[in-house]
């Protein structure tokens, strides 16, 4: 007999529910009595006792259905040993919540964030394995997440439609894409959609290095520009700030985000209409892309195949094109960011794309 909890926890995105239905079909199929408890919003559930005995059906007909159907809440690791507003001990409550319902694992799927907390409660003793879900694909210690390539396949979708009204009006487009603090969404949206500038966190920016191109561009006959630039795209001197004189600089900002900034920016410098596109929650949202569907099935199924051989401790990751197991700790707290030597950006320079460095 086995007992599993699972949950959702951070920023939603595509295939949540194809991973889950991954793990249950492995472990319901595998001829073991086995009971799955799904709490509802992540963290909150297990910290509030919240929860619910799913059966068979609670994981079919949701292979291509985005979202979660646990729902999905952020619960920052920062102040998750710290007691809330009601005074709860949450890493406590969680701990209650697991022995009392006397769980043999929790199946916990999320980002970074998530991670740190599934690793705190795996040294307090619970017994946890954990599937690498984010848009950003930013996970350390995994080469792929699913819900990246279906957000790639909407920021992608997005450039490719911008680029039709920008030839006709021959304007600059700048397209925000996600990406606080890496910037491969970007990278790969940009690559795809044909982006002229790329702009990633890794990689900060010269203004008027994107002013010359641009001018270039037009000078050689080219009516439009697109640029894909990641949320969190940083200007060279902006990086130069420390993160406490940055993080005040952005409070005082009165542009909506960076994107605009560069906008009105370019605009004066290159005397061309600059429009400003925001595909935003969009890239997280709809029906998870036939890879994801794929890879989050697999890295389910295989998250079945270790409790059922009570091994413990781990994220469920991708490696040089294997599915692995690597241990929490190494994943906890450490974020994969885009190495501006890489291969991919070299190669993107080469098809002419600038990053504006
Ligand atoms: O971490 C995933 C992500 O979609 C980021 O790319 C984005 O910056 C952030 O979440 C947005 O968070 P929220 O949904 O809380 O606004």
């Amino acid at each position: 007999m086995k007992r599993i909890g699972m949950l959702t926890s951070g920023g939603d995105c595509q295939a949540l529910n194809a991973a889950m239905r991954g793990v249950a079909k492995a472990l319901f199929n595998s001829g073991e009595k086995v009971e799955i408890y799904g709490f509802q919003d992540g963290y909150q559930g297990l910290i509030y006792g919240r929860f619910k005995l799913l059966t068979y059906a609670d994981f079919t007909g949701i292979l291509t259905k985005g979202g979660t159907f646990l729902g999905t809440s952020r619960t920052p690791f920062k102040t998750i040993q710290v007691p809330g507003e009601d005074g709860v001990d949450k890493v406590a409550a969680m701990k209650q919540t697991y022995y009392k319902l006397q769980l043999d694992c929790l199946v916990i799927l999320g980002g970074n964030g998530t991670h740190k907390t599934a690793n705190l409660l795996r040294t307090e003793g619970l017994n946890v394995i954990t599937l690498p879900k984010t848009i950003d694909n930013d996970l350390w210690g995994t080469d792929m997440t699913f819900g990246f390539q279906s957000a790639v396949n909407v920021a992608t979708e997005a450039i490719d439609c911008i680029h039709t009204t920008a030839a006709s009006h021959g304007r600059i487009f700048v397209v925000e894409v996600m990406g606080h603090k890496v910037g491969w969404l970007t990278l790969n949206a940009g690559i795809a959609g044909g982006a002229d500038i790329i702009l990633i966190p890794e990689i900060p920016y010269d203004i008027d290095k994107l002013a010359k191109k641009i001018k270039e561009r037009h000078d050689g006959g080219s009516r439009f520009t697109i640029l894909a630039v990641a949320e969190g795209a940083i200007s060279k001197k902006d990086a130069e700030l420390s993160k406490k004189e940055y993080k005040k600089k952005l409070s005082k900002r009165t542009q909506p985000s960076v994107s605009y900034e560069i906008a009105e920016e370019l605009g004066k410098r290159c005397g061309l209409e600059v429009r400003v596109t925001v595909p935003g929650h969009t890239q997280r949202g709809g029906s998870p892309c036939p890879y994801d569907r794929v890879f989050a099935s697999r890295l389910g199924s295989e998250a079945g195949k270790l409790i059922l051989k009570n091994e413990y401790g781990f994220m469920v990751g991708y490696k040089n094109r294997e599915i692995v197991k690597v241990p929490l700790e190494e994943v906890a707290g450490k974020l994969k960011m885009v190495d501006p030597d890489s291969s991919i950006v070299k190669e993107a320079k080469l098809l002419g794309i600038s990053f504006g460095n």
